[in-house]
């Protein structure tokens, strides 16, 4: 059963933990004139997420859907979405758009460039390219600028059904996470590539003050902090080897 929590004021996480691998699939939906759904999440889970979702919000009011690179957690279920919420379209990258989601939805979707923002009411989300960060040429993430959450896809990734929103390290439960990964068939998860730094620089200087995280507890707390050890812990883990 989905779990939903409010993690950031009008910022909903809707959790799901998969029991089989161990780990949770967190959607979230922001709550504004134009509300807006971050991560579809899986086809197998699109009953699940669209239930909870219709308990926050009428669907037919959902005007947005966005998510940050093309793979079947973040947007699997988009087919089964635009159907269920026929005034919803879809925001991604530029990239993105282009290469992948224009053709899969069979419509325009709009594609983000770098910097780029758009409103939804009371609440302004900012467009960040992080390209290969967390993994894919099209990825990037949502910044909202007025209580500052950064919507950040897989960066974060722990495994468990931990708790919704946590201050403890996310990083170091981060690392044991894909420590473990490293071992098994979901090695090699976060290129880490000539850009990844230049990326989470780049985050860490919105200063977020909440991190909506996919798998695993949103974070509040010191973000740019977080962002930082973050890289150098990706460093370690996926970075050149000797
Ligand atoms: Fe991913
Ligand atoms: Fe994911």
């Amino acid at each position: 059963m989905a779990i939903t929590t409010e993690i950031a004021p009008n910022i909903y996480r809707i959790s799901i933990f998969a029991e089989r691998g161990n780990l949770q699939f967190n959607h979230f939906l922001v709550k504004d004139d134009e509300p807006m759904l971050f991560h579809t999440g899986l086809r197998g889970m699109h009953a699940e997420v669209r239930e909870a979702v219709s308990t926050l919000i009428q669907l037919t009011e959902l005007r947005h859907i966005s998510f940050s690179h093309f793979e079947s957690d973040e947007c699997g279920s988009l087919n089964e979405w635009l159907a269920a919420a026929p005034n919803a379209g879809v925001i991604c990258s530029q990239i993105g758009a282009l290469v992948n989601v224009n053709d899969y939805i069979g419509r325009e979707s709009r594609g983000m460039t770098d910097g780029g923002t758009f409103a939804t009411g009371k609440y302004r989300f900012r467009y960040c390219r992080t390209p290969h960060l967390p993994h894919g040429w099209d990825a990037g993430v949502l910044f909202e600028e007025s209580e500052r959450t950064l919507l950040c896809s897989d960066l974060f990734h722990q495994i468990g059904d931990v708790e919704p929103l946590t201050s403890s390290d996310v990083v170091g439960r981060s690392h044991q996470a894909l420590k473990e990964y490293q071992a098994g068939i979901l090695a090699e998860y976060v290129p880490y590539a000539s850009i990844t730094a230049q990326n989470l620089k780049k985050l860490a200087a919105l200063r977020p003050k909440t991190l909506a995280i996919m798998h695993g507890s949103s974070f509040t707390g010191d973000c740019a902090r977080a962002l930082e050890d973050l890289d150098m812990m990706l460093r370690e883990v996926f970075g050149p080897r000797k």
